[in-house]
């Protein structure tokens, strides 16, 4: 498998004097579903546009297969890009949508004269392609009477037809999730895929790249990324954390609400915290809000002013004093980053907290947890 695809080497974009892409180093490899991962105007879609050839970098290079495609345009390059408004054709029927790039005559390279694919050969491809995207029988519906969902299958039904070696999707607006990986899979082809939406990235890609300000934050397997962030930001961006200022006291030791040796960033995920009766506990606090979410509750927990969240399939109720234990394993110390301290007391995140603090912060002061 892992054969690079395409690399992109220290690239940089900036639009006047804007700085949108900030030295960005990547590979790709054959087979991949790698993911850009990342919030609103961090750079996702310009990343995309240059691979596929759409945009050219202010500095750097973009190679496919170890050779230079700066000055590639996108008709030539072996990436499709399915984009957001997928662009169908209205007055073609489904069968033809698919079919309009294999109708194009291709220049043959030996004898540079231009031919076209044999009817037979186009009929074959284009129901191979609706078997592909699950829709065998829709040849000749009319594109208007489709879903959402099946518009975006006939328009990477009509990329793939073209046997692109990459596939690049922006933000597709209807989720697709198993779907797509097993396109992906059967068609055995890379995927780039652009999304804001963090629990599709962990769901599909083999790779996520978390970027954030034009910068790379992150690039690792789903499970890295959510069980070793590398910063804060990596941290809250991906699932949900009780981020700690901390010490580290000796090798693998991090002393929390106490500041004295090398300062740390926690990061303790909600679903390795350990309920316990409060005699037992490493921390003892109170519950101020109990949220069930069907698979677990979401309890917000004040120890000494700081909200923890926790997840847990034991009911507290409100208002209940407990006890906290977290094994070694679930707790993951970070380095000072540009992100420190931005991110962490779940109150400055939760709108569900906003709306308990008037009703309970007088009442939690001044029994806030000690520790042992
Ligand atoms: N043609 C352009 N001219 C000027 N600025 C641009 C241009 N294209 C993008 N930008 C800026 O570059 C930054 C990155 O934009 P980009 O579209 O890559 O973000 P994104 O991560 O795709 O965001 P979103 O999730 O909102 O789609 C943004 O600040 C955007 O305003
Ligand atoms: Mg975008």
């Amino acid at each position: 498998m892992s054969k690079e695809l395409i690399r992109l080497r220290d690239l940089c974009m900036a639009f006047d004097d804007e700085l949108v892409l900030d030295h960005i180093n990547l590979y790709i490899n054959d087979s991949e579903f790698l993911t850009l991962l990342g919030p609103s105007g961090c750079g996702k879609t310009t990343t995309l546009r240059i691979i596929g050839g759409f945009t050219t970098p202010t500095s750097g290079d973009v190679t496919f297969d170890g050779v230079r495609i700066n000055d590639v345009p996108s008709h030539k390059r072996q990436i499709n890009t399915v984009f957001q408004k997928y662009a169908l054709f209205p007055h073609l029927d489904v069968f033809e949508n698919i079919a309009f790039g294999l109708r194009i005559p291709k220049t043959d390279p030996e004898s540079r004269r231009k031919v076209k694919l044999p009817e037979s050969e186009i009929q074959e491809r284009v129901l191979e392609m609706l078997k592909v995207v699950n829709l065998k029988g829709f040849e000749k519906r009319a594109v208007s009477s489709l879903s959402g969902g099946q518009q975006q299958r006939v328009a990477i039904a009509r990329a793939l037809a073209l046997s692109p070696d990459i596939l690049c999707f922006d933000e597709p607006t209807s989720a697709l999730d198993p779907e797509l990986k097993r396109i992906q899979q059967a068609m055995g082809i890379t995927f780039i895929y652009v999304t804001h939406d963090q629990e599709e990235a962990l769901a599909m890609s083999d790779t996520v790249v978390v970027m954030d300000e034009g910068k790379i934050q992150q690039i690792g397997t789903p499970e890295d990324i959510y069980n070793e962030p590398k910063n804060a930001f990596v941290a809250d961006f991906i699932g949900e954390s009780n981020i700690i200022d901390g010490i580290m006291r000796a090798d693998g030791v991090v002393e929390i609400f106490n500041r004295r040796f090398q300062c740390v960033d926690v990061v303790i995920r909600p679903e390795d915290v350990d309920i316990v009766p409060e005699g037992q506990g490493q921390l003892k606090g109170t519950v101020t809000s109990v949220t069930f979410k069907g698979m677990q509750y979401d309890i917000i927990v004040d120890f000494k002013g700081f909200k923890w969240l926790i997840q847990t399939t034991d009911h507290c109720p409100e208002g209940a004093r407990i006890g906290i234990k977290i094994d070694p394993d679930g707790i993951h110390v970070m380095k000072k980053s540009a992100y420190s301290g931005m991110f962490g007391d779940y109150s400055s995140f939760s709108e569900e907290y906003d709306e308990l603090d008037d009703a309970t912060l007088s009442s939690d002061e001044e029994e806030s947890g000690d520790e042992e």
